[in-house]
């Protein structure tokens, strides 16, 4: 049976078509250059750009994938969280699919389908129960997972979310945007140690915000003193990252530690961060840390019509 999913909870239009879990097709345009100029995503353009993206993509994967149409069995979409007027936009596509070719819906979580994303193309058994973490723009949550339909938040961030934090940090120093990949690619690990910048942690619970203002601080303090280089920049946002990475690994040892879960999974765009996935490598060398490929790390439709499948088929 092939799955038709949608995803358009924030500034990518995606259609993926899976053969069960097997990603025969999994086509995105995004509006990302379009929200460059504000520094982030402007909900507006966003929705703006599905609707006129939204057929292009669909036609695309099903022409990639040779799956017609009338072979469709199954119609998966995003429903929450995200942005309401972009997700409306996908939800109603998915819908008027579903009615017009009378072949079932069903609705999708975005954060549980990042959740899946290490899973596409794998028809091994999903390891239940196990420990995941999604780490992303608008999110960063940990949660036990006994399976896709019994999960529970036992960590989560007080403020900011992660993926966000490098996205205002990079905007702060003119370093471009999205933030992530460029603090990943400019991180120099022998200059992250320059400033002792501290990222919050209560218990589980992380906090962003505070660590985000100490790096903007800092700039403006060596502002004082003249020109900032970009090898300042390099090591302010290497400062950073060193903590506000150590901090989530912490708190994921921890969350191993209480519940006595040693399986990790992983999802969301800061999942595709080299230093992180090196730290994971180095700090639970005794855990199964299960990753995403790095093209079903951020956001995608793969992800949603195989959790959709799933659901459907399996109902947990
Ligand atoms: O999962 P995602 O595509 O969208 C949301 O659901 O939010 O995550 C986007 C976030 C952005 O904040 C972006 O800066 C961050 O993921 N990101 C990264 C990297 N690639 C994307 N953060 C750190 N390192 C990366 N390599
Ligand atoms: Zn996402």
């Amino acid at each position: 049976m092939y799955t038709l999913g949608i995803e358009t909870s924030c500034d990518e239009t995606s259609c993926a078509i899976l053969k069960k879990r097997k990603v025969l097709s999994n086509s995105t345009i995004s509006s990302l250059k379009e929200h460059v100029p504000f520094g982030g995503v402007i909900p507006e353009i966003a929705t703006r750009a599905h609707l006129k993206n939204i057929d292009k993509v669909v036609t695309f994967a099903l022409a990639e994938s040779g799956v017609p149409l009338s072979k469709v069995g199954l119609i998966a979409a995003t429903n929450e969280p995200g942005l309401i007027g972009a997700l409306l936009v996908g939800l109603n596509f998915a819908k008027g699919l579903s009615l017009s070719l009378s072949k079932p819906f069903i609705a999708v979580n975005h954060l549980q389908a990042h959740l899946f994303a290490p899973f596409l193309n794998d028809f091994k058994a999903i390891p239940f129960p196990f420990l995941g973490v999604v780490v992303s723009g608008g999110h960063t949550q940990i949660y036990r997972v006994n399976s896709f339909s019994d999960l529970k938040i036992i960590g989560t961030t007080r403020d900011d979310a992660c993926g966000e934090v490098y996205d205002k940090i990079a905007r702060n120093l003119n370093l471009g945007y999205p933030g992530g990949p460029v603090i990943d690619r400019l991180f120099d690990e022998s200059l992250s140690e320059s400033y002792a910048f501290k990222c919050g942690r209560i218990g589980l619970d992380l906090s962003f915000s505070g660590i985000k203002t100490a790096v903007v601080y800092k700039k403006m303090e060596l502002q004082k003193q003249g020109f900032i280089s970009k090898r300042t920049k390099i090591k302010l946002i290497s400062s950073f990252q060193r903590s506000a990475i150590g901090a989530l690994v912490d708190a994921v040892e921890e969350s191993t530690e209480r519940t006595g879960i040693k399986t990790l999974v992983f999802g969301g765009g800061v999942v595709a961060n080299s230093y992180l996935r090196k730290q994971l490598k180095v700090r639970f060398q005794n855990l199964k840390i299960i990753l995403p490929d790095l093209e079903y790390a951020g956001d995608n439709a793969a992800m949603v019509a195989g959790l959709g499948f799933y659901l459907y088929n399996e109902g947990s």
